[in-house]
């Protein structure tokens, strides 16, 4: 899979994507990423991307003609162009599973006074991560990229630990987990984690998992209720 993260930025994007499992997969060729500079495309002699609102107001818009050369410059037939934004869909993990599935995925990022609203045709979709306004897409296109990354087969040392996770198929939040020490300030791990019983621990980990989603986020258990209970 490859993903184009279409952003003026890409030199401070890119550690970010460097790191941990998804930098791995990029280091073994495993996934793509590149990025894509609209100041590029600029036919203006300063490489200016960016020009007053028209009606007035503060800031600056983008212009769509950088941005639709510089999404052209990399578009392909099985390409999906997704725009960052606080006015999109909100990203859900079933969005990230989705994605993942593709092969050619194109990440654009506005800043926060915004992009000339024609540039809209050139996208198949709005994502936001959600509401609330950050100053450009980056840090959106980052966690975008990342969590749909990181669900190409072969990233995750093992396949099943991304079902496992938070968000997965069942709704439910993660289990918590423990390491070393036994007991750390008082705190005991769990008996039943220390038993070596895989049915034991396969139980505790259902039911700690239940207890964790309803107190944290008791929203996610409303519709599926009845798949979880142990
Ligand atoms: N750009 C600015 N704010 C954003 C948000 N919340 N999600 C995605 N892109 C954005």
């Amino acid at each position: 899979m490859k993903i184009d993260v279409v952003t003026l930025f890409g030199p401070a994007l890119d550690p970010l994507l460097s790191i941990g499992a998804v930098g791995r997969a990029r280091a073994r060729g495993l996934v793509e990423l590149g990025f894509v500079n609209p100041r590029d495309f600029s036919r203006d002699k300063h490489r200016k991307v960016d020009d007053r609102p028209y009606g007035g107001g503060a800031g600056m818009i983008l212009m769509a003609e950088p941005l639709a050369a510089a999404v052209k410059s990399v578009r392909k037939k099985s390409s999906r162009v997704v725009f960052l934004s606080p006015q999109g869909r909100r990203f859900a993990q079933a969005d990230a599973r989705r994605l993942a599935k593709l092969k050619h995925l194109i990440l654009v990022c506005g800043r926060y006074e915004g992009v000339d609203e024609r540039a809209a045709a050139l996208f198949d979709e709005e994502i936001s991560i959600g509401d609330y306004v950050l100053s450009g897409g980056e840090p959106a296109a980052a966690a975008v990229a990342d969590a749909v990354l990181r669900l190409v087969p072969g990233v995750l040392e093992k396949a099943e630990a991304a079902e496992r996770e938070s968000f997965a198929e069942d709704g439910a939040l993660d289990y918590p987990q423990y390491t070393r020490p036994r007991v750390w300030r008082g705190k005991k791990v769990p008996a039943a984690l220390l038993s070596g019983n895989h049915e034991e621990i396969a139980l505790w980990r259902r039911k700690a998992a239940r207890a964790a989603t309803r107190k944290k986020r008791p929203d996610l258990l409303k519709a599926r209720d009845n798949a979880l209970r142990v």
